[in-house]
């Protein structure tokens, strides 16, 4: 198969590619936008594989996208491409909707008028909170923050294009990935080089929030089952293994990276905060997708990446990093 993977210079995406040129004879071209979370780096070692390209555009383009198209002749779209930070979808909206409503309507596009497989990335960000038990496929979407709210309309947009056009679309939402690449804005990343560091560690609230966590690389390859597997006009949910609290996660992360607790400093909470986040695996369980990582194994592989690829942080937190930090708590890091 031959892939146009829309995004796949960020965290997920660049997994996902990684995935496939090693295990799939997929081709791959990514076409990203590189944002501040996209980087060269996260494709790093690929450039000289044959079945590797790259094209930088923005997914709104539809000019870039058309000439994509036409110029590799890809069999199915995989859109990873997105905001993804709820805390910059508050203070400043507007990316998301470009993204996520125009950028989502220009490959559908696309992939209407070239007759091309479409599958969407999405969150269980799109149903809300929900204080005990999992969302199914078919719970209510009641998303909360502009970044849940604009991917639910993504979603709605593919079931549309679906559903009128016979558009052989899917749609894949995941709970909170963790693992090598995070840009370093989201939970796990941030306290693990702010630990490294021995800064401080904020935690929105009472840190009783719980999240439903994934390693990346097993995300990645449900992506793969769904595409390959998975039937059009379907959602498929991929929730992780196991579910933690935000001060739990801070305390595991502290101890792998042999700091004291503290360093944990509860701040003032995000706006609008979910509580709880959970997903249900068992329809993709039943494509014969099964979590490989369970989340002590993957932390602790996770807190060694980062121990180890300086080079790939360093830039990050020493520059555009530390002016968002100072936005974000009014204070420098230490
Ligand atoms: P990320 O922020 O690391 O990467 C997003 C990528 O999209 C970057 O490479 C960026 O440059 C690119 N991009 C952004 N806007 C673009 C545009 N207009 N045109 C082209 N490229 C653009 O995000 P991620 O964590 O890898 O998430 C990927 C997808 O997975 C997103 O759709 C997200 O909603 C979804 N998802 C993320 C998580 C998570 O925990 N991170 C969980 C479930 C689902
Ligand atoms: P985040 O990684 O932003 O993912 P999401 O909001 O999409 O779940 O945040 C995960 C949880 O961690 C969420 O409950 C907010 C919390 N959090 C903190 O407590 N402190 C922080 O500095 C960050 C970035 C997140």
């Amino acid at each position: 198969m031959k892939l146009l993977v829309c995004g796949g210079a960020g965290f997920i995406g660049s997994a996902f590619v990684r995935l496939r040129l090693s295990e799939s004879r997929d081709e791959l071209v990514v076409l990203d936008k590189l944002t501040y979370a996209g980087r060269r780096e996260n494709l790093q070692g690929l450039e000289d594989d044959p079945r590797f390209a790259f094209v930088h555009a923005a997914i709104e383009d539809a000019e870039a996208v058309a000439r994509t198209v036409t110029e590799h002749a890809p069999d199915a779209v995989v859109n990873f491409a997105a905001e993804t930070h709820v805390d910059r979808s508050i203070a400043e909206p507007d990316a998301f909707v470009t993204t996520h409503a125009q950028g989502t309507y220009v490959l559908l596009e696309a992939a209407r008028r070239h007759g091309l497989r479409y599958l969407q990335i999405s969150t269980d960000e799109v149903y809300g909170s929900i204080d005990s038990g999992s969302f199914s496929e078919d719970s209510p979407l009641d998303p909360s923050s502009p970044y849940s709210a604009t991917k639910a309309g993504a979603d709605l947009l593919v079931g549309g294009y679906h559903h009128t056009y016979g558009l052989a679309a899917s749609i894949c939402r995941g709970s909170n990935n963790y693992g090598p690449r995070q840009y370093p804005e989201k939970l796990v990343p941030l306290m693990v080089l702010n630990a490294l560091a021995g800064d401080r560690l904020p935690v929105y609230g009472d840190g009783q929030n719980v999240r439903n966590w994934l390693f990346v690389e097993d995300f990645a390859r449900a992506i793969g089952v769904v595409l390959e597997r998975g039937a059009p006009g379907e959602v498929y949910n991929v929730g992780g293994p196991d579910e933690c609290s935000n001060l739990e996660v801070v305390r595991r992360i502290l101890k792998l990276c042999d700091r004291d607790e503290s360093l944990i400093e509860l701040v003032t909470d995000r706006p609008g905060h979910d509580r709880r986040y959970s997903l249900s695996a068992a329809k993709v369980s039943a494509l014969g997708w099964s979590a490989q990582t369970r989340f002590a194994e993957g932390l602790e592989r996770t807190v060694g990446w980062y121990r180890e690829n300086g080079w790939w942080w360093e830039p990050i937190r020493s520059g555009r990093y530390r002016d968002y930090y100072e936005r974000q708590y009014g204070r420098s890091l230490a």
